[in-house]
């Protein structure tokens, strides 16, 4: 684990920066449990820092870390000893790969998966505090249509919804869609489809998502394409490194890096939304939104 904090001096200098550069929050969800939000999240926020930027991943599956896990790191302090009042959020950042900063989950604590909606909130607001240079967030949602995940994925500006092409993945995605939609405010939706074994089958699943959405919902959906199901990738996760770092020409990684490319133009929003986001001072402070305290 590396030693992130900074002297006040630096710490006010970089806060000072920060204040005026709004930050892209991405959070990946899906609603059924083990289709590949956790990989995906990974990977894309390694190529992102790959591509120079500096990007920072939220584990926000909050009682069962995977991402520290995945990336063979550990780390002294995470979310429960930040919500337990035993440190601060900045005490449990550890740096991964290309600069990669992480904010470790808890494993195992199901006080964790059970925080209210106040200490969600609470969470979120805590990242206004960070001194840390941040251009692009990526969060990493539990399963299941819980609270956090709602709430985490309201607060993000881009919802990228993971499915794979079996009829309980649509199902909960369609669920996911229909709850954040007419429930949170959350209009529009990248859908990746993942562990696809054809040609075609990416685009095909989106169809069909894409159907039901637009006969019973008011959203838009974009596809952001397709994540083939690679040996590659299992073996990685044996090895906890990335496999855009550990093959970095095997079939998901190519499609990773293209996901990374094409999230890496997705645009911030021009100043807060009036609802809880991730970093919303940093838009006030960038003076391109109203300057409004939001709740
Ligand atoms: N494209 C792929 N090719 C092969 N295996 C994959 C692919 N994507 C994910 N997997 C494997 O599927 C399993 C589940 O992936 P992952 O943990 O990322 O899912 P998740 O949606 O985060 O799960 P959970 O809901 O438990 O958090 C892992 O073993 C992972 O290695
Ligand atoms: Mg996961």
């Amino acid at each position: 684990m590396s030693d992130t904090r900074l002297s006040p001096n630096q710490a006010g200098a970089i806060a000072e920066l920060n204040a005026t550069r709004p930050v892209k929050v991405i959070a990946v969800t899906g609603g059924k449990g083990g289709v590949g939000k956790t990989t995906v999240s990974v990977n894309m926020a390694v190529s992102i820092a790959a591509l120079g930027r500096n990007v920072m991943l939220l584990d926000a599956d909050l009682g069962m870390a995977n991402v520290d896990v995945l990336l063979g790191l550990r780390s002294r302090f995470d979310l429960g000893h930040v919500i337990r009042g035993e440190c601060s959020l900045e005490d449990t950042i550890v740096t991964g790969p290309h600069g990669l900063q992480i904010v470790p989950a808890a494993s195992g604590v199901k006080r964790m998966a059970n925080l209210s909606e106040a200490e969600h909130a609470g969470i979120i607001r805590a990242f206004s505090d960070l001194y840390h240079r941040v251009e692009v967030l990526v969060v990493d949602t539990a399963a299941g249509l819980h609270d956090s995940v709602t709430t985490f994925s309201q607060a993000a500006h881009h919802v990228v919804v993971v499915v794979c092409d079996e009829p309980a993945s649509i199902t909960d995605a369609y669920a996911l869609i229909k709850v954040l939609s007419r429930e949170h405010g959350v209009q529009r939706f990248q859908i990746l489809a993942n562990q696809t074994r054809t040609l075609g089958e990416g685009s095909n699943l989106f169809q069909k998502i894409f159907k039901v959405c637009d006969r019973f919902l008011d959203v838009g959906l974009e596809f952001a394409g397709c994540i083939p199901f690679d040996d590659y990738l299992r073996r990685s996760v044996q090895q906890q490194t990335a496999v855009v770092d550990a093959y970095p020409a095997s079939i998901s990684s190519v499609a990773l890096k293209k996901l990374a490319a094409k999230a890496d133009k997705w645009r911030v929003p021009e100043g807060p939304r009036g609802q809880l986001e991730f970093f919303v001072e940093r838009m006030v402070g960038a003076g391109i939104g109203p300057s409004t305290v939001l709740q």
